[in-house]
């Protein structure tokens, strides 16, 4: 596995692959791997010949420098596991290296629309954030595919319509979701909460299957739905932020009888912030 420190190194391998008619997949990551993370790099394996993985936390998308600063750092089990799981490179810049400057065009770039609402509308400015970083990887390698999770289902759905926007070929493909045994998503901040905090914690994936249940059974009344898993998740400990159905292409209000739905939820708990979703 080769280890790129600079955009240029980056840029000059993915060229020689190209030239060498190598598909290149990319996946991009803030690091603190665990098996989420180490899914999108077999999906990657599947999409392309050769696997480049990003590690970077992104300053741009963090809305409070407190969470920045507290973001798990583990560089060096990291890129242990990405030799171990076949990558091919692991492109980890510093910040000036990557994050375009204030007055750059590529720093102007927006997540666009579908950011409005769920998460886009708690954390102001997070998924320009990510837009921007993800364009410069994507300028950067010029990938085949790019793998992102279905855990951050709207950061997914913002960058499929990002790299049309962009007029980029790269495919999004798309991850599930890879959970501990009783359902919680895997996710860097699950290390925020206490032992108590983590057994409460699997309520919000919990209550997404309960109010998913419901729909299915022909629950009609989408609000009062909702305001009851709220109280679910409230009863269990959690402080919901919001709990939502969207169409699953265009992330627009769903409401009965709408198909395919996905219904989004975040919730606080001590430190942490859960985010989780789930299809209909
Ligand atoms: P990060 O939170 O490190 O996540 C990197 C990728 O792993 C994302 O595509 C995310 O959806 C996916 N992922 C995280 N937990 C997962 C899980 N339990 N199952 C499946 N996939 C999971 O998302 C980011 O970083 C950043 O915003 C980034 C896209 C790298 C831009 O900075």
């Amino acid at each position: 596995m080769h280890l790129a420190e600079t955009a240029a190194d980056a840029r000059t391998r993915a060229r020689q692959w190209r030239r060498d008619g190598e598909r290149i997949a990319l996946v991009p990551t803030m690091g603190n791997l665990h098996r989420g993370h180490l899914e999108l790099v077999s999906a990657a394996h599947r999409a392309a010949g050769k696997v480049v993985v990003s590690v970077f936390v992104n300053p741009l998308q963090f809305d409070r420098e407190a969470d920045f600063n507290a973001y798990p750092r583990t560089a060096e089990r990291d890129l242990h596991l990405l030799e171990r799981h076949g990558a091919d490179l692991a492109f980890v810049p510093s910040a000036p290296e990557i994050c375009p400057p204030e007055s750059s065009a590529m720093r102007r770039i927006t997540a666009g629309p579908l950011a409005a609402g769920l998460c886009g509308a708690h954390r102001p400015g997070h998924f320009d954030g990510v837009a921007v970083i993800v364009a410069v990887l994507f300028d950067v390698f010029r990938p085949d595919a790019a793998v992102f999770g279905e855990k951050d289902y709207q950061q997914l759905c913002i960058v499929r319509d990002l790299a049309a926007r962009l007029g980029h070929a790269t495919e999004v493909v798309a991850a599930p979701t890879v959970r501990e045994a009783d359902g919680l998503a895997l996710s860097s901040r699950n290390a925020y909460l206490t032992p108590r905090q983590r057994e409460q914690a699997p309520a919000l994936y919990r209550t997404l299957q309960w109010l998913a249940e419901e729909i299915r059974d022909g629950g009609d009344d989408f609000a009062a739905l909702g305001e009851a898993a709220r109280r679910r998740m409230s009863e269990a400990g959690l402080r919901p932020e919001y709990v939502e159905a969207r169409l699953a292409g265009t992330l627009q209000t769903a409401g009965p009888g709408d198909s395919p739905i996905v219904l989004l939820a975040a919730a606080w708990l001590g430190q942490a912030r859960l985010i989780d979703n789930i299809r209909v």
